[in-house]
């Protein structure tokens, strides 16, 4: 069943599970992943298509995931062609494990991160603050890692939701406060062509210990119902 508008679903995978990875792909994924030079880069990217495929397919019921057919928006957002299915969807990977998000009545946006990957990347993080919410006391001092990686997932769901990705600064947006709790409502500060007048809901999920997950749903959300997914 589709998900209601105000509950979009986000279907889990720990990454090495799918056995048979890359049956299902087309010819455009198969070249895409021949691109990569290592073989388990290789894989996990099958894997990630395949899990999305079959997901995607669980939704649209016809045609079967194997002829799922995408297009990109302009920056490289996915969406099934037009005819397949009314829905938004956003697929993350990262290491370890896999994500997808499905919407219906807006568009959504997730993002996935393993903690422990951005430990280095501090200054990144840090990066990715407003200079307002820098100064906010949730951020003061710029040194506790679970809120910065909060601010981050939150704000790649949000540009992935919109599909610019990092063609948009993070710092460009203002999260406030909200950043830390679980579920905020997020308005752009001014109007902004690409996030519209509507609000936005940013849920962040604890899916697994050590990964950080925010799902950003365009209009209201009271909530995400979150499945790992079983074959
Ligand atoms: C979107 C983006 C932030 C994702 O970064 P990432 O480190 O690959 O992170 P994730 O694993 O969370 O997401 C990957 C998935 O996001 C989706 N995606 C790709 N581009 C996207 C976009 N512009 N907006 C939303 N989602 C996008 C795809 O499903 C992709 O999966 P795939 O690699 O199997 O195709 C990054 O690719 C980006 O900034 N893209 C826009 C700019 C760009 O480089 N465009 C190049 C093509 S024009």
């Amino acid at each position: 069943m589709l998900p209601r508008p105000d509950e979009p679903h986000v279907w889990w995978l720990p990454s090495g599970e799918l056995t048979g990875a890359g049956q299902i792909v087309s010819a455009d994924e198969t070249q895409r992943a021949r691109r990569f030079t290592s073989h388990p880069d290789r894989s996990r990217f099958l894997e990630g298509r395949t899990f999305l495929r079959l997901v995607l397919g669980s939704y649209a019921g016809v045609p079967p995931p194997a002829d799922l057919r995408f297009e990109s928006g302009t920056y490289g957002k996915p969406r099934l062609q037009r005819g397949m299915a009314d829905l938004d969807f956003s697929f993350s990977r990262t290491p370890g494990l896999f994500a997808v998000a499905i919407s219906t009545g807006g568009r959504v946006g997730l993002d996935l991160e393993a903690k422990n990957r951005l430990q280095h990347a501090r200054r990144a993080l840090q990066r990715a603050l407003s200079p307002q919410d820098a100064s906010l006391p949730a951020f003061r001092g710029g040194d506790d890692l679970d809120v910065l990686v909060e601010n981050w997932v939150a704000k790649e769901a949000l540009l992935k939701a919109v599909g610019l990705g990092f063609t948009r600064e993070p710092r460009e947006l203002r999260l406030g406060s909200g950043v830390g709790e679980k579920r905020f409502l997020w308005r752009p500060l001014e109007l902004d062509p690409d996030f519209g007048k509507s609000s936005w809901t940013v849920i962040s999920l604890s899916i697994v210990p050590g990964y950080a997950c925010a799902v950003a749903k365009e209009g209201h959300a009271k909530d995400v119902v979150v499945n790992r997914y079983l074959r």
